[in-house]
């Protein structure tokens, strides 16, 4: 029994699952300017407001280790979609695309063009150039949740080689170091790559080692969308663990799937290599999000010469007859069948195209799968997403349940009824944590402490967060209460801005932001990556 005397908030007699993967308690958890200051049953307290939490879970706000909200969140700051599951910190700056750096000689277009993924409001202008700037405008704009970035290797070889399909020289790779060495000075939690993404994609492994080597001397993380998730998936791992273990950095395996049915049970090997790596002296973690698809721009079918230069050269390549029969023979025999690949944006909305398949659109013009993609990149300027399946449950499964995955959505801080409202998101962004505590715990799945870790402290060690992610005296106050007889999430393939049901209290910084719906607060802070020394031990164990 603790005695205190005041209390801005006291979620009281809740269930508390406390984000270490430690069995749950009943206590009460006391808020004080903005932090978490008693966890236990407390007497006496005159707290500003008590919420009754009888019968609900109380656990850290999520950390989503795997977000591409880098411009949405300044064009919908409230970040509706992540909030409303009970995500309380973001990571951005994923799968090697990035807005920063842009020094003055950059070709600012064609990054733009490159990282489109990232771009769902032409209204944003971007005004930054160092990651110092974007922060600051990032800070203006106000998020609802906490952020913290990643340095994206996209935009640091678009600022030194360019778009050119070609290993760095020594001297442009020595500038991309110090243009990242910037970046994690300023308080980026790592780097990140995305070995499909150009001109990342155009990256020797010398060059991956010289930026695993900044990474390293900063003690930040290296994030990895690896080179190939289908049938080159182990190479691509064994790439990823290989640059880690010769660079020294600590090393994240983002959204760990297996692509394609001919590859399906792929996963066990997958981790296999990862766990092995971690016995070796790796510090290395996986993430995935509880889906049997993704989501990128659909110019990622393109083969990777086909893209260099950038989306303008592509566009010219697919006026030639010559290029576009390569490009269809290149594409027979692609792992995810065109049935499997649904249109997700565009520009400007089209009923007709938008949600359709490319099976379906091929059907209807009379086309093959493969003119259905070049057209479609041709009409709308590359600028369209899609949503690709051709994942299976089994290694969904496998890799959730390994004890160095913790859990990134992969999904963007979207507003349905604002401009990052358009199109036909992957579901993700609306229900990865209700989904995943709703539907893989319990038989046959996750204890419920494991699968709050991985969503909450065991996420927040990853990157090196050490003041976010438990419920404890200490911690900053980002708390959810859900009621797991309730939690489900709504979020689906043909509606996906559909908000989880049993999210009934989100508290960011001491503040609440969602009270069964969002409150318009906006009290989240942007992370510096800091105090490196506090970060301290947190090589992996993995328990057999
Ligand atoms: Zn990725
Ligand atoms: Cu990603």
């Amino acid at each position: 029994m603790t005695t205190l005397t005041t209390a801005d908030l006291v979620l009281a007699g809740g269930r508390v699952v406390d984000g270490t993967g430690g069995p749950e308690r009943v206590a009460d958890v006391a808020v004080a300017d903005g932090r978490i200051v008693a966890v236990d049953a407390l007497a006496d307290v005159s707290a500003a407001r008590v919420v009754d939490a009888a019968g609900l879970v109380v656990c850290p706000g999520f950390v989503d280790v795997h977000t591409h909200s880098d411009l949405t969140l300044l064009s919908s700051p409230a970040a509706h979609s992540a909030v409303r599951q009970g995500v309380t910190t973001q990571v951005i700056g994923n799968c090697g695309l990035g807005t920063v750096p842009v020094p003055p000689d950059t070709d600012a277009a064609a990054l733009r063009a490159a990282v489109g993924f990232l771009d769902r409001d032409p209204a944003v202008e971007w005004r930054w150039r160092s990651l110092l700037e974007y922060l600051e405008t990032l800070r203006a704009a106000q998020p609802a949740v906490n952020v913290m970035t990643l340095v994206g290797h996209v935009p640091l070889r678009a600022a030194t080689v360019g778009f050119a399909r070609r290993a760095a020289t020594a001297a442009e790779r020595d500038r991309m170091c110090g243009l990242l060495a910037d970046g994690l000075a300023a308080g980026a939690a790592g780097l990140s790559t995305g070995m499909v993404y150009p001109p990342a994609s155009y990256a020797d492994e010398a060059e991956l080692v010289a930026l695993g080597r900044v990474v390293a001397e900063h003690d930040g993380v290296f994030a990895w969308h690896v080179r190939d998730y289908a049938d080159g998936l182990l190479d691509s791992v064994a790439q990823a663990l290989r640059v880690g273990e010769q660079a020294g950095c600590r090393t994240q395996i983002s959204h760990l799937v297996v692509v394609g049915r001919r590859n399906w049970g792929a996963a066990r090997a997958a981790l296999d290599l990862v766990g092995a790596a971690c016995e070796r002296g790796l510090d290395v973690g996986v993430d995935v999000y509880p889906y049997l698809a993704g989501s990128t721009s659909l110019f990622q079918l393109m083969p990777g010469w086909a893209q260099e230069g950038g989306a303008g050269a592509l566009l010219r390549r697919l006026g030639d007859p010559a290029v576009r029969e390569r490009i269809r023979d290149e594409l027979v025999g692609h792992p995810v069948g065109w049935d499997e690949i649904r249109v997700s944006r565009l520009p400007a909305d089209d009923p007709q195209v938008v949600g359709a398949t490319v099976a379906d659109l091929a059907a209807a013009r009379g086309q093959s799968g493969a003119d259905v993609v070049m057209d479609l990149l041709l009409a709308y300027d590359a600028a369209v997403d899609m949503v690709a399946g051709g994942r299976c449950e089994d290694d969904l499964r496998e890799v959730l349940a390994h004890p160095l995955t913790v859990v990134g959505s992969d999904g963007f801080a979207l507003d349905p009824h604002g401009p990052t409202g358009s199109g036909m998101p992957h579901p993700r962004s609306y229900g990865t944590f209700p989904r995943l505590l709703a539907d893989y715990t319990g038989e046959g799945g996750l204890p419920l402490p494991a699968a709050v870790a991985k969503c909450t402290g065991q996420a927040a060690r990853r990157l090196g967060l050490t003041e976010r992610g438990v419920v404890a005296p200490g911690y900053a106050a980002d708390l959810v209460v859900f009621d797991p007889a309730v939690l489900r999430d709504r979020a689906t393939f043909d509606a996906p801005q559909n908000y989880p049901d049993g999210v009934r209290l989100v508290v960011v910084n001491g503040e609440v932001v969602v009270e069964d719906d969002h409150t318009g607060a906006r009290p989240g802070a942007v992370l510096i990556h800091r105090d490196r020394q506090e970060i301290g031990e947190q090589g992996c164990r993995v328990p057999r």
